[in-house]
């Protein structure tokens, strides 16, 4: 097993970590909420369901991809290969984020409501539409995205049972 694979696997989708984790956290913030906006902005789909639903929000989207870039911009100043850039962390983030957005779109296609798990798509949504934006600037490294669909899962669970165990979460999943 080759350690350093790992490392430089998680390194590269930092700021799709960083751009997913943003919108939860923000929605704590009642301050900033007052003038949140659903994406969808209410409306609904021709199935008469919500297009995005109430969980996907104008200024979790902005503020996720504002924070991932960021985050990434700061990385792209150390000397760590995969070589982190500020285009390459707003298409992880910007990508990131419009996975999430689209798996969303399809939840509430099959009629899943909002905030109802769905196993997997929840997990990998954002996983796989960054690693398909970064393609912009960045060759698919096979490596990277093997450690990354096996290790989000678990990172997943871990921080939702660490969230739990803080009270920040009513269930440990
Ligand atoms: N969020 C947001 N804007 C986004 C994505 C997420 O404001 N673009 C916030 C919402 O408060 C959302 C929370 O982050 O409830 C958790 O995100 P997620 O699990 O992706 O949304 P769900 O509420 O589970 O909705 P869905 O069923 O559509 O996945
Ligand atoms: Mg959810």
């Amino acid at each position: 097993m080759d350690w350093l694979i790992i490392l430089q696997a998680v390194w590269f989708i930092l700021p799709a970590y960083i751009a997913n984790m943003t919108p939860p956290l923000l929605s704590k913030i009642k301050f900033i909420q007052g003038f949140n906006k659903p994406m969808d902005f209410g409306r609904n789909f021709s199935d008469g369901k919500r297009i995005f639903g109430e969980g996907k929000t104008w200024l979790g989207f902005i503020l996720g991809i504002i924070c991932g870039t960021i985050f990434g911009f700061a990385q792209s100043f150390a000397a760590f290969e995969p070589k982190m850039s500020l285009l390459l962390a707003f298409l992880l983030s910007s990508g990131g984020l419009t996975g999430d957005l689209v798996k969303s779109f399809f939840k509430r296609r099959v009629g899943l409501e909002r905030g109802k798990s769905w196993p997997v798509m929840d997990q990998l949504d954002f996983v796989v539409a960054a690693f398909a934006f970064s393609l912009f600037v960045f060759p698919f490294n096979w490596k990277y995205f093997l450690v990354v669909i096996v290790l989000t899962p678990i990172l997943h669970l871990v921080t939702n049972i660490i969230g739990w165990k803080l009270g920040f979460k009513k269930e440990p999943w």
